[in-house]
């Protein structure tokens, strides 16, 4: 796993890059609605914040993460979901950093960010049923799959956790 891997903040400057990123291949592949992202990333809502990913110094992914209404959880179905929750998003968009343990490791400094706050009760992530590759990090981290369920859009997805209640 690389080492030296940190969250820096997200300038407006980035959007063009975060714009290439989700047209490539690997990434586009799971993110249909590139636009939506990029507006969230140029003017996230109150609750929502992003950083970007670097390794040795290098600006290589994005993750963005939002807390989660009460109504919005309850408007998919995720009744089970406590209010204060946080979801993530995340993306290694250098193709050649892709598999090297970097979107665990960043998963990490966030969830220990989180942490910190004290305020976050559950961390969740969505990934396509078919995004084997995601579904490995994730569970790397501790991640586990909670349900399946269909947000609009996206197809079949698994709604995967990490709720810091059950670190003791
Ligand atoms: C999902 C993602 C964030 C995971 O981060 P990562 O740093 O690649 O994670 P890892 O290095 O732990 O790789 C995860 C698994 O994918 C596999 N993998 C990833 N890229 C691979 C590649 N190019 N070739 C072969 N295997 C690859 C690895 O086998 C690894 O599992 P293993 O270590 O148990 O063998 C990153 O792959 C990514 O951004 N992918 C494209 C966008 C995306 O899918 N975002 C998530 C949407 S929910």
């Amino acid at each position: 796993m690389e080492a030296d891997v940190t969250l820096i903040p997200f300038s407006s400057t980035e959007v063009t890059l975060l714009r290439r990123w989700l047209v490539t291949p690997h990434v586009a592949a799971w993110y249909p609605d590139p636009e939506d992202h990029i507006e969230w990333a140029a003017n996230p809502p109150l609750g929502g914040d992003r950083a970007l990913i670097t390794v040795g110094g290098q600006i290589v992914g994005y993750v963005r993460w939002q807390a989660v209404s009460r109504e919005i959880l309850d408007s998919v179905g995720l009744h089970e979901i406590p209010t204060g929750s946080v979801d993530v998003d995340i993306l290694i968009g250098e193709p050649e950093f892709v598999g090297r343990g970097i979107g665990p490791k960043a998963l990490l400094l966030l969830l220990s960010q989180f942490r910190q706050r004290r305020d976050v009760p559950l961390v969740g992530l969505t990934t396509s049923v078919q995004n084997l590759f995601a579904q490995r990090a994730y569970t790397k981290v501790g991640f586990r799959v909670l349900r399946e369920y269909s947000p609009p859009g996206y197809g079949r997805c698994y709604l995967m956790v990490y709720s810091f209640n059950e670190d003791a």
